[in-house]
């Protein structure tokens, strides 16, 4: 018998998302691998969509070189549907998000859409959020007080670097990442993470949560709602 692989799991749920896409409309699309397997499936159905609004660079260069437009999220006013991975779901579709660095953008796209849709395999799926470390989009003055403040909740946090530099984000930002949280209530920890002065985006997707979660497992793509 043949095992699947991740990569396989990730080509499963991203075309199993494509039942999700309202015909004849714009399509929200996230970022990251698992995405990038539905952008693929997206443009065997291209003719039959209006185009897409994309939550990063790296997703609207993968869309316009396969043809699907892309529109800038000012144009539409609302989307029937956002389609996005996640590094991190719970089963009340609370997850941490921002492994890709595209964050800020997931939210916004995720604020103007109706359902969001999560793709992910299930190595995705945990108990409690805070496994994963959690990205945060800051402001590069305030990102050693950010550091701080999590420490003094008990986590550690660092500056995410790329070729030994900070990351810079599709945004102009830096991405700090929190290890040893335990994110027992994330609507509470993404209220209280926002409020702080420098915190562009927490990671943490609970008023965005998601509705439906697709998850590639052994067994085939299960539907969590
Ligand atoms: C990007 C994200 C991605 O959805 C998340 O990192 C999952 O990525 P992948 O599908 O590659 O595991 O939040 O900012």
């Amino acid at each position: 018998m043949s095992t699947l692989s991740q990569d396989d799991l990730k080509t499963l749920v991203g075309h199993a998302a494509l039942k999700y896409v309202v015909l004849g409309e714009v399509v929200g699309v996230g970022t990251g691998s698992t995405v990038n397997k539905f952008i693929d499936a997206l443009a065997t159905i291209k003719e039959q969509i209006k185009g897409a609004v994309s939550s990063s660079n790296a997703s609207t260069e993968r869309l316009k070189a396969l043809g699907i437009p892309v529109f800038d999220s000012n144009e539409v006013d609302e989307l029937a549907v956002y389609i996005d991975g996640a590094d991190e779901i719970d089963r009340q579709g609370f997850m941490i998000k921002g492994g890709g660095a595209a964050l800020t953008r997931e939210k916004i796209i995720a604020s103007q859409s109706k359902q969001f849709v999560c793709i992910a395999d299930e190595s995705k799926l945990v108990t409690t959020l805070g496994r994963f470390p959690l990205p945060v989009e800051v402001i590069p003055m305030a990102a050693q007080r950010i550091i701080r403040q999590f420490r003094a909740m008990g986590g550690e946090a660092q500056i995410r670097l790329r070729d030994g530099q900070p990351l810079v984000t599709d945004n102009g930002q830096h991405i700090v990442d929190v290890t040893g949280l335990q994110i027992t209530d994330p609507l509470k920890f993404e209220t209280q993470v926002s409020q702080w002065p420098g915190v562009v985006t927490v990671g943490v997707f609970a008023f965005q949560k998601a509705h439906v979660c697709l998850l590639g497992t052994a067994q085939g793509v299960q539907t969590l709602t």
